[in-house]
């Protein structure tokens, strides 16, 4: 039994069903259900053999957490559960402090304490796996070599700080306790499920409503690009193969600058479904204010994870961003349910009342 915190969201949900495609060991999902955590993206599977149904709880509620834990006996923890959207950080940092550091140390308390009563054998083979970013090694030049596990941690915004913090307990865990912990560097994801405020998935839907696609600055800032289920490979592997204590940088060898991103996303939809008045969808495009304190450039070097767990990214961005467009075209009826009021007063105070 794995326990898997942070299931109803983007990545955890993702790592659900690449899990379920490969092994049959039960997984226990936990999920608060904040904003960006929806029941609909486990739609299906909470009612496989295996799958636990969605227990709705906070991590850092450590009586609910050491109940699940005792209950289930589970030989591992994969914690996804984070505030995870860099603009959100910028306007109400105190939940990103909350969840990605409060509720995260408040977890490694609960979890070291269900640990340290295993017997010998199950202590040793236990494993806590932490999610985290590229973001906290800060923003690269573009002279620059890509991060590496020993490049120092620079993080600039409040969510890449709180996740450096939260970065920081796990490996004192490891250090000071002997908590098996292992972390993970990933750089930007794409893919199915992912909530559209995020830069992807916020353009496939607003250029299907015709609205302006939101750049921010010149639109020059570079991410790598990873898809979803490349990144749950490697994770698979760093719970099996890898070992306590490591770091674990995982990225997809694909730099973009974020206009051409958005001119490949817009490319793609007028491919596959074009608009009536045969116009492309670039013509949207609309250069607007920047981000507060905006990071130019990530990339990850992959060297160590490709050598140590035999892993690299397997869809190129023509595949997967193509697999992607088409997966949100299908499933307009899941951003209907997943983009509530809330979500729709955020865009109109993220965009000025113009989304
Ligand atoms: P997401 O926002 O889609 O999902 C996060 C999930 O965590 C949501 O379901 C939310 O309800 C849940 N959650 C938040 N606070 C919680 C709490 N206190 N207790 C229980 N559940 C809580 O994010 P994602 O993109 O799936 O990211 C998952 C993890 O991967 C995060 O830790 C993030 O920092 C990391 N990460 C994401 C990316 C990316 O590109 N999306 C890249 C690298 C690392
Ligand atoms: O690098 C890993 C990180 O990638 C994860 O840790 C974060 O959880 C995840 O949200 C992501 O962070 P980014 O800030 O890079 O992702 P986002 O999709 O918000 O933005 C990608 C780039 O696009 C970034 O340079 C900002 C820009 N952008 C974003 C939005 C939402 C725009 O130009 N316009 C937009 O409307």
């Amino acid at each position: 039994m794995i326990l898997v915190t942070g299931a109803a969201g983007f990545i955890g949900s993702n790592f659900v069903r690449y899990w379920r495609e490969k092994s049959e060991e039960p997984l226990l999902l936990v999920d608060s259900l904040a904003y960006a955590g929806n029941a609909e993206n486990l739609e299906g599977l909470s009612t496989q053999e295996g799958v636990s149904e969605l227990i709705v709880a906070d991590i850092g509620d450590k009586a609910k957490i050491s109940d699940l834990l005792k209950k289930h006996m589970p030989r591992a923890v994969i914690n996804f559960a984070a505030e995870t959207h860099v603009d959100r950080s910028i306007m109400q940092p105190d939940r990103f402090m909350q969840a990605n550091v409060v509720s995260l140390f408040e977890l490694l308390e609960s979890v070291r304490k269900y640990w340290a009563d295993l017997d010998s054998k199950n202590r040793t083979s236990f494993r806590f796996v932490q999610i985290s970013t590229d973001e906290v090694y800060g923003s690269l030049e573009l002279s620059d070599p890509p991060f590496d596990e020993n490049s120092r941690y620079a993080p600039n915004s409040p969510y890449s700080a709180s996740k450096a913090a939260g970065d920081h307990f796990v490996r004192a865990y490891y250090h000071t306790y002997g908590l098996p912990t292992l972390i993970t560097n990933c750089s930007n994801n794409y893919g199915p499920y992912q909530f559209p405020e995020k830069l992807i998935p916020l353009c496939i839907i607003k250029a299907l409503e015709l609205k302006p696609l939101p750049i921010y600055g010149d639109g020059l800032q570079i991410r790598d690009w990873l898809h979803v289920n490349d990144h749950c490979d490697a994770l698979v592997r760093v719970l099996e193969q890898g070992v306590p204590g490591e770091v674990y940088n995982v990225g997809g060898n694909c730099e973009m600058e974020n206009i051409n991103l958005v001119r490949l996303i817009c490319r793609i939809l007028d491919d596959l479904s074009p608009r009536a008045d045969k116009e492309s969808y670039a013509e949207l495009i609309t250069f607007v204010e920047d981000r507060a304190g905006h990071d130019r450039r990530y990339a990850v070097d992959n060297q160590k994870i490709g050598r140590m767990l035999n892993w690299k990214p397997s869809r190129t961005i023509d595949v997967g961003l193509r697999e992607t467009v088409d997966w949100y075209l299908q499933n307009q009826g899941w951003t209907e349910k997943v983009c509530g009021p809330a979500y729709k007063d955020w865009l109109a105070f993220q965009y000025g009342g113009k989304s």
